[in-house]
């Protein structure tokens, strides 16, 4: 089901979100909630979108993108549905990169946002398997993005030079 984004201002927006008990993992609630965000997310055409931008204060985010239905960005590969509950991230290295960056929750905005290049991840799935790895580049972008949103940062908050905020037209 399709669900409001809300938008920068919402002071719910800025509330770190609570992590997912282990009695909700693969329940009819938390599997509607994931669809509701993927319908949200496609409806928008986000490339991730997490649970408190639909006003769900809970640390679930999705991540889904293909190269092939994505013209503002090159190079970015594709990224089959990943739904992450209870996220860590941990930057490896100290190579930053600077890429402007969106959200669903500032619509019509773009902004250079500079990031660890390389992460290492843990999550839960949503039958509460837990996963972990590293990965790099836009994924790793898309991630910290998302993860931000669970701590109640909005991209402007870690931009460098705010004047570089623009409308994308
Ligand atoms: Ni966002």
């Amino acid at each position: 089901m399709l669900r409001q984004v809300l938008k920068m201002g919402v002071p719910s927006l800025l509330q770190p979100s609570q992590k997912i008990l282990a009695a909700e993992f693969n329940t009819p609630e938390l599997l509607a909630l994931i669809e509701d965000l993927v319908d949200t997310q496609k409806h928008y055409g986000g490339v991730g979108i997490a649970a408190p931008q639909i006003g769900i204060n809970k640390q679930l985010v999705i991540i889904e993108y293909y190269q092939a239905d994505i013209s503002r960005y090159n190079d970015i590969g594709d990224c089959p549905r990943l739904v992450m509950i209870n996220p860590q991230l941990t930057p490896l290295g100290t190579d930053n990169t600077t890429y402007n960056e969106g959200c669903l929750s500032l619509p019509g905005l773009r902004g250079e946002v500079s990031r660890p290049e390389k992460i290492a991840y843990q999550y839960y799935d949503p039958q509460g398997v837990f996963h972990s790895g590293e990965t790099a580049g836009f994924l790793a972008r898309v991630m910290q993005h998302e993860y931000d949103h669970l701590v109640g940062i909005l991209y402007p908050m870690r931009m460098n030079d705010i004047s570089k905020l623009a409308f994308i037209n």
